[in-house]
């Protein structure tokens, strides 16, 4: 029986709900000090006077760390790598200039970290205070100016949009907004460092990119990268929040390096709003043209966003409207930003598209009222078969399949479609829905796979454990390719001194470093069929390579009663074990000869109190097109772990800023909002793709973020389904509903 496809419980598992998972902050470090970070309380201006005198007294304390002392980076401050065009720029305690508040000013290295703490809060500053340039939606359309390509370009055009738009009957013209978020994993970002006395370093840090951490390291500390070593076994939670080098991680290095110990940072949650990135707020306009029958003729999608006065990061959210429908007359997209005082924004689940699809999806469904098409078909008319942008047909676009199997699941049919037209006793019910793409990655890894004399097998790969479920999905791969049982394949990853892999961001672990470990499972197969062959007492001497089938464990012979276990194989050749490398070096996307992204489409029923504006979720059916699924059980993990983190978006999650100190509020989960169980009803889950093998060698497209792709706009237009109500303005909170 094929491990691929089984709903096979996470290898990990047992581990995590016993404690026995090493996080990194876990792992015990021989005479580890502790670091606490005092930062600027202004979020523009500089530092006049820093006094540490009572801080370096301090009980337990090594050291107190300011811009006079710490150790410099070279140089610095220095432009962000190729690697890290969305972190951040601009280094930490370098020089007396203050961009953001809670921006570090001084470390304090102690014993404990209560003393770290405590001798903190015992530094005197005195600031010279500008006022801050906040990210104002009344003014950024003025102050927003054209930034440089980061991911994509800037700006797309095709055909003709404005004059498309201009000339159709029907017009749909609206602004969108988005606030500003942030991850909010439950595992803080942490960060050990360790320097030994050869001069190279250790690091532990919940990194979602082992190897592009590595690298801005190895040019910013001026090390070889052979002398830097990342060690990140299990992530409480990514969501894009740690695949860039932040200044914490920076800070940990310096001052153990200043003190001659290893240094651990952690970050305190208040500290996880301005220390890291977080989704920037959007502005977002859509035009829609359309004929009568809802057929679109044009989509033009601008977007405004927030970034730094040093950086330069966009959300693409008008992406959206580049891949999802065809419109006869031309597609414009562009992009703008405004400079603030504040930290720079990063990808968070979903990036660019998460944003995008809210405002484009919101925008069909106000199309589907003003032409009195039901929503199911308005998307059905506009399915796309080739990629709007560049013109490329689609590898895979199960969208029809997503779009029907979805609403058959949900019972759309017995949708009444004039709002306020379906109750339940005295609440309001309303269902919406909305379809999405995700972009597709496809990124070099390696990985290799070694066969035990037990009959066992060990892969390693330098790639990540979100909570996703890899250290499982990659035994399921190395299982099939060696004819083992998944039990009998271990999995090592999390360090840099394993065989290189991608950044496990993007949904794109399971195609491209998967990809790896399939080309060294069967690399490590085909050389012990070689051994079956031509080895010592070869047991199918003379047969077909091609005629050897791996199952059970064993090599057998197709149509012959002859087989040979891995184990007695490698002792018969007096080997202890046979090693299999996988090098996978795939086109990148845009360059293939066909488009490929996952698709979905997601169905969603509310419950409105009509006294209290309250909205809760009811039922959610989720129809996704992510290629070959590995693994259902995982995957049916993600899927609800997106909805529930979309419907955060849609319903609770904003950071708010003071817009006179330019600082984050909330900086506590008490003061930001996420789903919890109550919130969350029983979530229907239904996967439509197939083996894409233009994606991937695994046949997979990418899943987590996908899933929380355009659950705002289905619960927002289930909201005004139910209310008659339109709120384009993210979360639907209570006070937009009164
Ligand atoms: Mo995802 S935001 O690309 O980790």
């Amino acid at each position: 029986m094929n491990a691929i496809g089984q709903p096979i419980s996470r290898a990990d598992g047992q581990l995590k709900v016993t404690g026995g998972a090493r996080y990194v902050a876990d792992i015990p470090v021989e005479g580890v000090l502790h670091a606490a970070i005092v930062h600027s309380i202004i979020a523009n201006g500089r530092l006049v006077a820093i006094d540490a005198g009572k801080a370096d007294s301090a009980s337990g304390v090594v050291a107190v760390l300011t811009h006079k002392n710490m150790p410099r980076l070279d140089p610095a401050p220095k432009p962000s790598s190729h690697l890290h065009a969305w972190g951040q720029s601009y280094w930490p305690v370098q020089d007396e200039q203050i961009h953001y508040a809670g921006q570090p000013v001084a470390l304090v290295v102690a014993g404990t970290l209560d003393q770290a703490a405590y001798a903190g809060t015992l530094i005197k500053i005195e600031y010279e205070a500008g006022t801050p340039a906040v990210f104002d939606r009344e003014t950024a359309r003025k102050q927003a100016v054209d930034p440089p390509q980061m991911l994509w370009p800037v700006t797309t055009s095709t055909g003709d949009a404005g004059r498309a738009i201009a000339d159709a009957p029907v017009k749909i013209e609206q602004a969108y907004t988005t606030p500003d978020r942030h991850h909010n994993q439950m595992e803080p970002h942490v960060t050990t460092a360790a320097w030994h006395a050869d001069g190279t370093l250790t690091l532990y840090d919940p990194t979602q990119d082992l190897a592009g951490m590595r690298e801005l390291l190895s040019m910013i500390l001026g090390l070889p990268m052979d002398k830097i070593d990342i060690v990140s076994y299990f992530l409480g939670g990514g969501f894009g929040g740690k695949s860039c080098v932040w200044p914490h991680t920076l800070l940990a290095i310096l001052a153990a390096r200043a003190v001659g110990r290893p240094v651990r940072l952690q970050l305190t949650r208040a500290q996880m709003y301005s220390m890291v990135g977080h989704q920037p707020a959007s502005i977002q306009t859509i035009a829609l043209g359309a004929d009568n029958d809802g057929r679109l003729t044009g989509i033009r999608h601008e977007s405004i966003t927030p970034t730094p006065v040093f950086d330069s990061y966009i959300e693409y959210a008008a992406l959206a409207s580049r891949h999802l429908w065809a419109a006869s007359g031309g597609i414009a997209t562009g992009h703008k930003v405004v400079h603030v005082n504040r930290n720079t924004p990063t990808p968070m689940r979903a990036p660019h598209e998460a944003l995008g699809h809210f405002a484009l999806e919101s925008a069909m469904d106000e199309l589907a009222y003003a032409t009195g098409i039901d929503p199911v078909e308005l998307r059905l008319r506009n399915d796309a078969d080739t990629d709007p942008l560049s013109g490329r047909p689609f590898s895979t676009r199960a969208m029809r399949t997503c779009l029907t199997e979805g609403a058959a699941r949900f019972g759309w049919d017995k949708r009444t479609p004039e709002p306020r037209s379906m109750r339940d006793g005295r609440y309001l019910i309303g269902q919406g829905m909305a379809a999405a793409f995700y972009t597709h990655w496809r990124w070099p890894a390696k990985a290799r796979v070694t066969l035990n004399s037990d009959g066992s097998a060990l892969v390693e790969i330098a790639t990540h454990e979100l909570g996703t479920g890899t250290y499982t999905v990659m035994r399921q791969v190395a299982a099939d390719a060696l004819g083992l049982p998944p039990e009998k394949v271990t999995v090592h990853l999390g360090d840099t001194r394993l065989p290189y892999s991608h950044p496990s961001i993007g949904s794109s672990t399971m195609a491209n470093a998967g990809a790896a470990v399939l080309l060294a499972a069967r690399a490590a197969r085909d050389k012990a069929i070689t051994l079956a062959r031509a080895g010592r007492d070869a047991p199918f001497a003379g047969a077909a390579a091609g005629n050897v089938l791996a199952a059970d464990g064993r090599l057998m012979l197709a149509g012959e009663d002859l087989s040979i276990s891995y184990a007695e194989l490698l002792a018969r050749n007096g080997l202890s074990a046979l090693t299999g490398e996988g090098d996978y070096d795939p086109v990148e996307e845009e360059n293939g000869p066909k488009a490929v992204f996952s698709f979905s489409a997601v169905f969603a029923e509310v419950r409105v109190d009509p006294d209290l504006g309250l909205v809760r979720l009811n039922r959610f059916t989720g129809a996704y097109d992510a290629g070959q699924v590995i693994n259902p059980k995982t995957a049916r993990s993600q899927a609800i772990g997106g909805i529930i983190w979309g419907t955060g978006q849609a319903l609770l999650e904003q950071t708010e800023t003071d817009p006179v100190l330019g600082r984050f509020l909330n900086r506590n989960y008490s003061g930001y909002l996420v789903p919890a169980n109550a919130d969350i009803p029983e979530l229907d889950v239904v996967f439509t793709g197939s083996f894409d093998e233009e994606a991937s060698l695994t046949g997979a497209k990418g899943l987590g973020e996908l899933t929380a792709v355009s659950v705002s706009p289905a619960i927002a237009n289930a909201v005004y389904h139910a209310t008659g109500k339109r709120v384009r303005d993210l979360p639907i909170t209570v006070e937009k509903l009164l």
